[in-house]
């Protein structure tokens, strides 16, 4: 092919254009990554190849110390495997801890030029969690942050896309009003619509909160990140003891995404084993300083998870409005979690007693099943505690049902319309009616293969 010089120059400009509109019209996809030390540069591209494989677009790195050497080295090693691996990455500062902007802005600055670090719309993207209520001695939390991170940066050329988690800011949800207030931001998360709240009671997760904030962001010419999360239960100490409805909040909130059509989506969490929604790898070392965290989430892997997930990005990126579309890449993926603890236990030697909202929980086997879009005749056969609980039917797409546990093993098969096995998945740790040990409402997440 032979091109003049002007018609390559043309041409580029052209493809530039193009790559600039594509970029705007993706959807990205994170998950939250909370940052503490780490063992060593295999852990963080461990982390950055299994986020790959399930085509999340980035990490949302959650800083609460940005001068700490434990954070800056983990950085460093997630920025280097990150742009080994064509992955990114981008900072959610955690104002809960961080006192000010000028405390982080020279994290941020050394970095936000990496070519590891995501942008949107060429601009280099910054999150948080909460800060929608410091001024830092402005007149408001708008100009607070207009002047001491927008503005500031400005004059430096660089120029945030800036979808902060304002959830604090102290309005009942993102109405009309909050994007008049605060015109400084580029979009919005939130973090607590992920689940309902403890003194909602036994409710579904709710899209409510999101569909206003959506509603309200789109008219505003802005944009909004939905959260998608399993579960928070948190069994740290007197003050940080409470569970969050989990059971089919997972694969609830993935249909709830699918009918929005947020513009971006954020998974909570990556390795926030002090919350159990953790969806990655816990590395030992990194809570090796916190026995309370360690006592639930040892031995309680969710990796699972990341099967459910992984179709579910693709179908959501592909424009997927509801379930049937989202299907596997193989013959069928699919995981069922359940508590190893009933609701109804005493607790009676654990000193922190059970956690408040326990008696929003449900002592269920949970299954989603991803099947392809040619499946017929397949169901789901559970047992519990040695017998046959349910015999469940599937379509074609991600299927997800609810079974009330018994006591002993779990077993979920996958049975064709012929009668073949194909594929199950057992449970290694029984489901008990008491305990004298940890309160634990962690899940336990079972591959189904
Ligand atoms: C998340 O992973 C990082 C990297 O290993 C680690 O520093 C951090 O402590 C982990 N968070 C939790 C809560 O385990
Ligand atoms: C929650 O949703 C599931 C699945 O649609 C449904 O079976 C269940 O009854 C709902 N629970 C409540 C409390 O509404
Ligand atoms: C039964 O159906 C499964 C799944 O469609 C198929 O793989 C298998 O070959 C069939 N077995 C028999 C004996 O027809």
């Amino acid at each position: 092919m032979h091109l003049s010089v002007t018609s390559t120059l043309a041409l580029l400009g052209m493809l530039s254009l193009l790559v600039v509109g594509t970029n705007a019209a993706l959807k990205g996809v994170f998950a939250h990554y909370l940052v503490g030390s780490m063992g060593g540069a295999d852990e963080a591209v461990k982390d950055v190849q299994d986020a790959q494989k399930m085509s999340l677009d980035a990490f949302a790195l959650n800083v609460q110390d940005p001068s700490a050497s434990w954070a800056t080295n983990a950085i460093q090693l997630l920025f280097t495997a990150a742009e080994a691996n064509n992955f990114k990455l981008f900072f959610s500062f955690d104002m809960s801890v961080i006192d000010q902007p000028s405390t982080f802005l020279p994290l941020f600055n050394q970095y936000q030029n990496n070519p590891a670090y995501y942008r949107h719309n060429n601009r280099p993207f910054v999150s948080t969690f909460n800060g929608g209520a410091k001024s830092f001695g402005a007149s408001s939390p708008n100009a607070g942050w207009q002047a001491q991170f927008k503005d500031i940066l400005s004059s430096q050329g660089i120029d945030p896309f800036f979808v902060p988690d304002f959830d604090d800011y102290g309005g009942a949800t993102y109405d009309a009003n909050f994007f008049k207030n605060y015109p400084v931001v580029d979009g919005v998360m939130s973090w607590e619509s992920a689940w309902p709240e403890v003194s909602d009671g036994l409710v579904n997760v709710s899209s409510s909160k999101d569909q206003t904030a959506l509603t309200n962001a789109r008219a505003a010419g802005k944009l909004y990140m939905m959260p998608l999360s399993s579960v928070q239960f948190k069994h740290i100490d007197g003050g940080q003891n409470w569970y969050r409805i989990g059971e089919l909040n997972l694969p609830l909130r993935i249909a709830q995404v699918l009918a929005l059509q947020p513009d971006f989506v954020e998974i909570i969490t990556w390795n926030d084993s002090g919350e159990s929604h953790y969806i990655g790898n816990c590395w030992p070392e990194a809570i090796a300083g916190v026995p309370a965290i360690q006592a639930y989430s040892n031995g309680y892997d969710h990796t699972h998870w990341q099967d459910v997930l992984a179709p579910f990005i693709v179908a959501y990126k592909n424009g997927a409005t509801s379930l049937s579309s989202v299907t596997p890449f193989g013959a069928f993926a699919g995981a069922f979690w359940y508590r190893p603890l009933l609701k109804a236990a005493s607790c009676s030697g654990d000193g922190l007693g059970k956690p408040s909202g326990w008696q929003n929980a449900q002592d269920l086997i949970n299954i989603a099943m991803l099947l392809p879009s040619t499946s017929s005749g397949v169901t789901l056969r559970v047992t519990s505690g040695g017998a046959v609980v349910a015999t469940l039917a599937t379509k074609p797409g991600l299927n997800f049902a609810s079974v009330p546990i018994r006591t002993g093993s779990q077993r979920v098969e996958l049975v064709a319309a012929n009668g073949s096995i194909m594929g199950a998945g057992s449970s290694t740790q029984d489901v008990v009616s008491d305990t004298s040990g940890v309160c634990n409402f962690n899940y336990q997440v079972v591959h189904i293969a």
